[in-house]
Order: C-alpha cells, then structure tokens, then sequence
C-alpha cells in the first residue's frame, strides 16, 4: 500500500504571520476580558491546531457561558455555611478597610481579585451563619482569623472563590481546597507530596493520573488548612497518607506528624474529594475534640 504525504495548502500563512495573529488574537482577549481565559483559549486551540484567527469565535461563547453557569454548591453538611462568589459578584462588594490593608499596594491584579473574592466568600458564608460579620484578618502564616465563636477556610483559582465557616461548637477546624484540572501537573513532584502508597493510586489508573494526583493534592491542602489553625503546626504533604475510598468519595487519612494535642500520630481523618466542572474540590471538617469544644 503506498503512502502519499500531502503537501502543505497554499493559503498556510507563514510562522511569522501567524505569530503576529496570534499577538493581536492575545491583545483583543486580554482588552475584551482581562481574565485567565487567554491563556486557556490560547493552549487549547495550539493543541487542535485550530487557525489563529478562528480561536477566538470558537471558544470565547464556550468559556463565557462556563464561567457563567459554574456555581459549586456545598460539599458539607447543611450545619457548614458555604459561599461561591465569581468575579461579577465583586461589583457590588467592599471589603473591610482593615481587610483591605492586608493587601500589599504592589499587589498584581490577580491577587487584589482573588484576595477581595476569598473576603467576599467569607463575609457571605458568615453572614448565612446568622452571624454579624467582622473583617477576616491575617494570622502570621497566612491562616485567616476568624471572628470568635467561629472556624473558617478561604480558597481562590483566579475568578472564583469558595468559604467555608462553621460554629466552634460543631468543628474544632474547617479546610475546602479547589484546584483547576486545566492547568499543567508536574508528576515530578509528586515524590514530593505523594507516600508510595498513595503513588500506586495515581499510577494504576492509565487515563486518570492527573486528576488523581490533584485530588490528592487538593486533598493534603484542604486538611492542612483544617488543621494548622489549632495550634499552628506546620503539616508538610508527607506528614499525612490518604487512602482512596470509592464509596464514600472520599480520601481515608491518618496524621504521621502530630497537628496538635488533640490530634496526635495515627489520628485519622476523612477528606471529601470531587471534580466540579473544571475544578477539583476538597473539603474536611474535624469533629471537636478540645475541651473548649466538651462535646469531642
Ligand atoms: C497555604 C496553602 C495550603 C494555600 O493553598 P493554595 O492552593 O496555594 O491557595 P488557595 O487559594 O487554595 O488558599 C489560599 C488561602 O488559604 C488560606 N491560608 C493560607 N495560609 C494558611 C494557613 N497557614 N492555614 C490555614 N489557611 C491558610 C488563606 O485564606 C489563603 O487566602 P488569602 O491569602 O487570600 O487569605 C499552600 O500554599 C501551602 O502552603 N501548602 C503547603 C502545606 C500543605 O499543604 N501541607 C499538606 C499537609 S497534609
């Protein structure tokens, strides 16, 4: 059977033309929506090779009615108070003056917008408490401080943001994580982050690796966030080991670092684990065992 190789068609525009189209393609998005969008139309249309020129009619109504409609609703039990906020919910929004000091005036735009989202979150995910919100403020290692009476967690990817807060009553600690499937894995870390056990996880699925590494990932960040506020522990990624479990869709934890006199080695802990839209989302929440909280 012979092979016949196609010859390039007449109307390909040279590398340096298309360059230059794909230049303007990257202004005219960045002045129509200064978002991360660009970026994902851009690597999305060089991978199908789809013309420069066409990149933008073809995916901006797609990414603009994505973003539109993606809402992520609570991963908790109805006694978490859960917030979603996207940045159309910014217009109407001013943060806390004393929140708004916690910016640095060299802030870049994405950390103002991503920032002003999490405070956002919160402020919604308290005042749904049925609680009088007071400005979220910064402890020394980046953990959120929560208004007495209270426990929180805060995360941002670009134009969305979730919150979650709880009575102290019901939780000694809270930790939500979202992490976007469409960015880069380097599996090279997962050394790193990863016990070999959880490594045989992400490996025996052929198709699925990176999600499952960012699941697993997403769900070491929510549980350090849930536990470091107790006693400011540091938690690396190898001072805990997540076990997969199916049927719950959750990960199976155990500490092998101690976060706290109340959670000591061997201490164990549940991480929900699910993929929203583009997004993988993690949430825990630790039953109360300090004698502040008598009913541990
Ligand atoms: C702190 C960390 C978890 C943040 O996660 P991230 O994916 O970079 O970013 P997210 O948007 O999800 O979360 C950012 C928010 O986390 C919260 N946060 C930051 N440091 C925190 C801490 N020490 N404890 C609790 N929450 C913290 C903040 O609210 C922050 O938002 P803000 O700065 O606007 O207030 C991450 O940067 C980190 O240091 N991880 C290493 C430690 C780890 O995960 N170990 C695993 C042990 S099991």
């Amino acid at each position: 059977m012979g092979c016949s190789v196609k010859s390039a068609p007449d109307t390909q525009k040279s590398p340096r033309a298309a360059a230059k189209s794909r230049l303007r393609i990257c202004l005219f998005v960045f002045i129509l929506n200064p978002s991360e969008f660009d970026r994902r139309l851009l690597s999305i249309a060089g991978l199908l090779r789809v013309p420069p020129e066409r990149s933008v009619l073809w995916f901006y109504p797609y990414a603009f009615v994505e973003r539109q409609s993606l809402k992520i609703t609570s991963p908790f039990h109805s006694v978490v108070s859960f917030s979603c906020v996207s940045t159309g919910d910014l217009n109407r929004y001013s943060a806390h003056p004393e929140e708004l000091k916690l910016l640095s005036p060299r802030a870049i735009k994405k950390r103002r917008t991503e920032f002003l989202l999490g405070r956002l979150a919160a402020f919604r995910a308290i005042k749904a408490l049925g609680i009088h919100p007071e400005p979220v403020l910064r402890g020394k290692h980046r953990e959120p401080l929560w208004q007495d009476g209270i426990v929180g967690s805060i995360s941002h990817k670009g134009d969305i943001a979730i919150a979650a807060v709880v009575r102290k009553t019901i939780a000694d600690g809270i930790g939500v994580d979202l992490e976007r499937m469409d960015e880069p894995v380097n599996l090279r870390i997962s050394t790193r982050v990863c016990h070999p056990s959880e490594m045989d996880w992400i490996f025996k699925s052929q198709n699925n690796r990176d999600i499952r590494f960012r699941m697993v990932f997403s769900a070491k960040e929510a549980g350090f966030k849930a536990f470091f506020p107790i006693q400011q522990i540091y938690l690396n990624y190898l001072d805990a080991e997540l076990r997969w479990n199916e049927g719950r869709q959750s990960f199976g934890g155990s500490l092998l670092k101690s976060a706290g006199n109340h959670y000591p080695v061997g201490c164990s802990f549940e991480v929900g684990c699910r993929i929203i839209g583009n997004f993988v989302l993690s949430s825990i929440t630790l039953p109360p065992r300090s004698p502040s909280n008598p009913s541990g």
